[in-house]
């Protein structure tokens, strides 16, 4: 089979070296004579894989001390509601900042937990010239007292990413699920970082939540054990079986990103891949992107192409040329190239050899 350059958005494509090693030591890991998803979360083996995993993350990522590492269930969405019944017992408020379909998803789940009347919500997304740009706000002129401000720093769906750090009275929760490790944060700046593995970690179902510790004296509400964070601190995130399998391959995901230089060379290499796709996208007329440059993900790049009946083509051609799941989310339409940490320059190079050939033969 020839090479083919997986785009999608999650569950997305994990570094060929990773995939291979899963590969080679599926049914005999660490010279156990069994696969990793037959052992016990408990044993000796798999809490050193545990350790090894958390030890590498905290490296790549220049985890404080004063910071807990989580591995947990429930992906993303499961964190929408952990953070809620964490941290606003009976009766705190929280602040979320609305710039596309994630964040708003992460507020309706908190109104729903919470009530409408404890969360208030800031759309921070507004169109310039038609393109959509990110408007922070000062939030340290907003006279309330919020437990958290919640926002999702790179939205997957709309191909909208914030670069700036959000300067808050509040600590700073952050939907990191599409752009964790992608390039270099600081850390501190956060009381909260979650992410859903399945774009830049691992397989889907697995969470990793980074919390400082103060954060977990706040008021929390009676909530499903294997979402309270105390508990998964006290029981180093094993009160029950945990992912195993899915954290097996993060421990791999960290290990192989330390091998290839860690986040700062992955930040450059991504720096990369965007610019040269947007290149394609801003030269030829024949494509379009509706984010303002400030704002365009490294993650996922959107675009539409400017006669939207060649849609299906195309994704036909796309899919025979061995670039597949380039469709767009259903709720925005168009195009949408997710090139995460594992995809290669080449993917990206491809890719635009593709656009440019297409643009050529339908303009
Ligand atoms: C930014 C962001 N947040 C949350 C989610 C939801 O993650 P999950 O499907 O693991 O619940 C996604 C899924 O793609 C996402 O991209």
């Amino acid at each position: 089979m020839s090479a083919i350059f997986n785009f999608c958005a999650g569950p997305a494509m994990l570094p060929t070296a990773v995939m291979q090693k899963a590969q080679k030591e599926l049914l005999n890991w660490n010279d156990q004579g069994v696969s990793v998803m037959e052992v016990s979360h408990r044993s000796k083996e798999f809490i050193a894989l545990t350790e090894q995993a958390e030890s590498d993350l905290r490296q790549l990522m220049d985890i404080p001390s004063n910071y807990h590492v989580l591995f947990m269930h429930g992906g993303g969405r499961g964190q929408f509601s952990a953070v809620v019944n964490n941290f606003l017992g009976n009766d705190g408020k929280a602040l979320y900042l609305v710039d596309g379909s994630w964040s708003k998803a992460a507020a309706e789940e908190a109104e729903k937990l919470a009530g409408k009347q404890n969360i208030d919500t800031l759309q921070i997304v507004q169109s310039v010239g038609g393109l959509n740009q990110v408007n922070l706000p000062d939030l340290n002129l907003i006279d309330k007292d919020y437990r958290y401000v919640h926002y999702c720093p790179n939205e997957t769906v709309d191909g909208i990413e914030i670069f700036e750090s959000i300067n808050s009275p509040w600590p700073v929760i952050a939907d990191m699920s599409s752009n964790i490790l992608s390039r270099k944060i600081d850390v501190s700046q956060f009381g909260l970082i979650y992410a859903g593995a399945q774009k830049n970690i691992g397989p889907s179902g697995l969470s990793i939540v980074i919390v400082r510790d103060d954060l977990l004296a706040l008021p929390s509400l009676p909530q499903s054990s294997i979402m309270d964070y105390r508990l998964a601190v006290e029981n180093d995130s094993m009160y029950n079986t945990p992912p195993t399998f899915a954290w097996y391959l993060a421990a791999e995901v960290f290990s192989w990103l330390k091998q290839v230089g860690g986040v700062a060379e992955m930040e450059k290499l991504n720096i990369e891949k965007a610019k040269r796709l947007y290149q394609c996208i801003d030269e030829l007329d024949f494509y379009l992107s509706g984010v303002a440059k400030e704002n365009r993900s490294r993650m996922n790049v959107t675009f539409q192409l400017t006669n939207s009946e060649l849609d299906s083509q195309f994704l036909a051609e796309a899919q025979a040329a061995g670039l597949v799941a380039l469709k767009g989310h259903r709720s925005v339409g168009g195009m949408r190239a997710s090139i995460y940490n594992a995809m290669p320059l080449e993917g990206v190079d491809t890719l635009v050899e593709f656009m440019k050939a297409f643009a050529a033969k339908h303009s």
